[in-house]
């Protein structure tokens, strides 16, 4: 089956810049408090139920380190064949697979939560609901899942970061719109936090994220 033409660009696009990538997010997540309490209460739910954490678009492996940290079974998977080099450079004791979330290489209900940080933005809105299936079918009944995204109406197309030339599309989106649609695909909401642009950083608009689980 031919690949559609928005994964070979974003895949390309994360590969060149992969390296620029890891050392500017690497100590991100320590100046979001927010962010952090989500991660925190999506730990707390998924060691009360048990079972191993995908955390899907990977990248760098920052967020899969945090949540190795409060004390989960995680692995990380991502488009990008440099992303996931990297990420085992970095954190060698932990799990790293290519793969698109479009078509996840694990069965059926074998996964106590699900982490999607800042990768479905890259999705075009008619393929929103196919991933949406994708992580409900990964899922175990009653296992957690956590999308974080900015939020807006906007779909932008870059064509170059950190001073490499990419074509990268990415969305942003209502948190409404992605609750709604995260409904449609058997999932009942947990949790949704929307907040302002942190103070002093290079974030445009509010960000969001939202907790749900496939019912039990
Ligand atoms: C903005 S980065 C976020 C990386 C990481 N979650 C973090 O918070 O640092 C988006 C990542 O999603 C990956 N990605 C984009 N589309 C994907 C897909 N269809 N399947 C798997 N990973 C994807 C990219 O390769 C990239 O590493």
């Amino acid at each position: 089956m031919t690949e559609p033409d928005f994964l070979r660009s974003t895949r390309a696009s994360y590969d060149a810049v992969a390296a620029e990538y890891a050392k500017i997010f690497h100590h991100e997540l320590a100046g979001k408090p927010l962010d952090r309490a989500m991660f925190a209460a999506f730990a707390e739910l998924v060691r009360a139920g048990g079972g191993p954490v995908a955390d899907i678009g990977s990248g760098p492996g920052r967020v899969t380190e945090h949540l190795h940290g409060l004390g989960l079974e995680v692995f990380g998977v991502d488009l990008s064949p440099e992303m996931v080099a990297l990420a085992r450079r970095t954190h060698p004791g932990l799990r790293f697979e290519v793969g698109s979330m479009l078509a996840l290489d694990l069965p059926d209900g074998g996964l106590g939560g699900l982490v999607a940080n800042y990768s479905i933005i890259h999705l075009p809105e008619d393929r929103l609901p196919g991933a949406f299936a994708e992580f409900h079918r990964v899922l175990a009944p009653g296992g957690h899942l956590l999308v974080a995204f900015q939020v807006g109406d906007e779909r932008k197309h870059l064509t170059e970061r950190f001073g490499r030339r990419i074509d990268l599309e990415f969305h942003r989106r209502r948190p409404d719109h992605v609750a709604d649609l995260l409904v449609k695909a058997g999932f009942a909401m947990t949790a949704q936090l929307v907040r302002e642009p942190m103070e002093g950083s290079t974030e445009p608009t509010q960000q969001a994220c939202l907790l749900a689980r496939r019912p039990a």
